[in-house]
């Protein structure tokens, strides 16, 4: 059994990398690896709405042999009805790992406290390491490599940001972060990325003007508004309108490819035009969700070695 994913920030390069390379092997040749997660049970506790996590977790799960229990946790914060530790130690009682979406970091961090089984961060307010992982993978099948391309970032620096970033570093992919002023990522992880690009000779930018786009290899960005964010969009609109990605501004970079996590809204991040064309890799990110997950899963759930 191995540790918590919570984020990537423990990770070494060479464990990261392989296990890129393990996830895009299990995606291409499921029947060499068999049902890794046969007569084991997952608890999926979610404080927030999702799409593709549940599901792709519970199909995934289902897919290695393992079957998912999913609790609903959206009428009110985990920690309302009893303390995260005590959670965390109950469903350890009966489940081999637990993946939880969150709004404060802290409650995944007292769940894996509480628990001696693996916790899994299905999204919290600083990262999304799934994700993170399946966009790698998204990455990798387009455009042959990760290590040397470079990653750019249009929009809100948030918890997706943070964690392409970590696992963007520790991949050897060149980063480029443009946010507008006020909307920059959490300092205290820009230190810590900073810090870790130098010490794997990676470039990483961070900028407010789009001219900072120039050299990459695909635009990625997400919603202007995180979940849990209430603020109107009214109010932000115009401060992020010059930073959605369109067709005119892809005619002035090099990129070849757009991504986005998803939910992503037509017109406001990225044009519905854009989602839609043969640059969009949304659909790619989606499916690999999946795939990065159950990777992740396999290693956490079982004694297997990258
Ligand atoms: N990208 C992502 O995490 O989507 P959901 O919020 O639908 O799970
Ligand atoms: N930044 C977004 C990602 C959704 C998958 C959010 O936290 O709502």
């Amino acid at each position: 059994m191995h540790q918590d994913l919570l984020s990537f920030r423990q990770w070494n390069s060479d464990d990261a990398q392989k296990l890129l390379t393990f996830a895009l092997d299990l995606k291409q040749q499921p029947n060499k690896y068999g049902r890794l997660l046969e007569g084991k049970t997952v608890v999926a506790i979610f404080e927030k709405p999702s799409l593709r996590t549940r599901v792709s977790f519970d199909i995934g799960i289902n897919k290695l042999g393992g079957h998912m229990v999913y609790v609903d946790s959206q009428g009110a914060e985990l920690k309302k009805r009893e303390d995260p530790i005590d959670v965390g130690a109950n469903l350890a009682q009966w489940t081999d790992a637990i993946v939880s979406r969150v709004y404060a970091h802290a409650t995944l961090e007292q769940l894996a406290e509480g628990s001696h089984v693996p916790v899994i961060n299905a999204l919290c307010d600083r990262y999304h390491p799934c994700q993170a992982l399946a966009d790698y993978m998204s990455m990798h099948e387009h455009l042959g490599s990760v290590r040397g391309k470079t990653m750019a970032y249009v929009g809100d620096g948030n918890n997706v940001t943070h964690s392409l970033l970590i696992l963007g570093v520790l991949l050897g992919c060149h980063q480029v972060v443009i946010t507008p002023k006020g909307y920059e990522i959490d300092d205290e992880i820009k230190a810590f990325v900073i810090a870790l690009a130098d010490e794997h000779n990676v470039e990483v930018t961070f900028a407010s003007e789009m001219s900072a786009l120039a050299r990459c290899d695909v635009i990625y960005t997400d919603t202007w508004l995180s979940m849990g964010d209430n603020t109107p969009l009214a109010d932000i609109k115009d401060t992020f309108m010059p930073y959605q990605l369109n067709d005119e501004l892809m005619k002035h970079t090099h990129a070849s490819y757009v991504m986005h996590c998803q939910p992503a809204h037509r017109d406001l991040e990225i044009t519905g035009q854009l989602m839609d064309s043969e640059q969009s890799l949304l659909m790619a990110q989606a499916n690999n969700r999946m795939h990065a997950q159950n990777a992740i899963l396999s290693y956490l759930m079982t004694d297997m070695s990258l």
